[in-house]
């Protein structure tokens, strides 16, 4: 009756994390915050989908009433391929992080550019405009931040890798996006011997408390070493740079900024992010 479809209705997410494994994800916890922060009537919760479940689990949700929904590892290629349109950013990163479900379309975005991006300059107050960036990195996390890194008009954005012709890859596929020539380069960890305005570590090196094999000169005392990975202690690679006298600094601002651009593109109120950094920096 009446009463178990408003019942329904108040317990229904409309917006999920999605994810395998899912419990610890942060998400329900920040989309919580964020709602209350701009009184919005919003439920989140995680979503656990089978390793070979991906499409059917979100196609389930949306026949249930979802409306969106964050994709978290290891599902971040197949929303991309899932999806009947992509976002530029979602298109350039070839991975999405945030589905939306408007009538019958599925629509797939990336907002872990923009969050990195709106991490340095809004909350770090570091302005890239004409700055020397190093990219750490050439798998998908150093891809899902290059467009929105070139957006801000760097004078110069380097990938260096372990394995070369990946970062070589990845600067054929975004020379189009480049203002001008020459501003996007690939080289060797060995080869990346000049101060950097910010070094940005996207290897996955840091998950094994390893570091890149990075020349100590690529830091100065005016340089911005971000690592987007986080946790309670800083990383080897933040261990490293702090050691050169660089700015620090991890990847939870970045965890943070990207579910605020999700919950702005769902919603279209931009919630406040500082007290929910806060809090989740307390529990680390
Ligand atoms: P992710 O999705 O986290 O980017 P990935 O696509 O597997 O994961 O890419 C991992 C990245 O970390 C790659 O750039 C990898 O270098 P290679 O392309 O040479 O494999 C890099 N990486 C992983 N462990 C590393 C280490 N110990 N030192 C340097 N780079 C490392």
């Amino acid at each position: 009756g009446a009463g178990v479809a408003a019942d329904f209705a108040a317990h229904f997410a409309a917006y999920v994390v999605i994810g395998n494994p899912i419990a610890h994800s942060k998400s329900p916890a920040i989309h919580a915050r964020f709602a209350a922060d701009t009184a919005q009537d919003m439920r989140y919760a995680h979503l656990l989908a089978p390793l070979d479940g991906f499409a059917a689990t979100v196609q389930k949700f949306i026949a249930q009433g979802g409306r969106g929904a964050n994709v978290t590892v290891p599902f971040k290629l197949e929303a991309y391929a899932l999806a009947n349109q992509l976002t530029t950013r979602a298109q350039a990163a070839g991975a999405v992080n945030t589905l939306i479900f408007d009538d019958g379309l599925i629509l797939g975005d990336n907002t872990d550019g923009v969050g990195l991006v709106s991490d340095i300059v809004r909350n770090a107050g570091f302005d890239l405009a004409g700055k020397k960036i190093l990219l750490l990195g050439a798998g998908g996390a150093a891809r899902g931040v290059i467009l929105p890194l070139l957006e801000q008009q760097p004078a110069q954005l380097t990938i260096a890798n372990r394995t070369v012709a990946k970062a070589e890859e990845l600067v054929q596929q975004f020379q189009q996006y480049c203002a001008q020539p020459g501003i996007l380069s690939a080289c060797s960890f060995a080869d990346a011997t000049q101060p950097f305005d910010l070094v940005i570590n996207a290897t996955s090196a840091s998950l094994q408390a390893q570091l890149p094999p990075l020349a100590a000169d690529v830091f100065s005392p005016a340089t911005l070493a971000y690592d987007m990975m986080y946790g309670s202690q800083p990383t080897v690679f933040m261990q490293f740079a702090a050691a050169q006298g660089a700015h620090v600094r991890d990847g939870l601002g970045m965890l943070v900024e990207q579910a605020a651009e999700a919950f702005f593109v769902w919603r279209g109120v931009r919630p406040h992010t500082d007290a929910v950094f806060t809090a989740l920096r307390a529990q680390l």
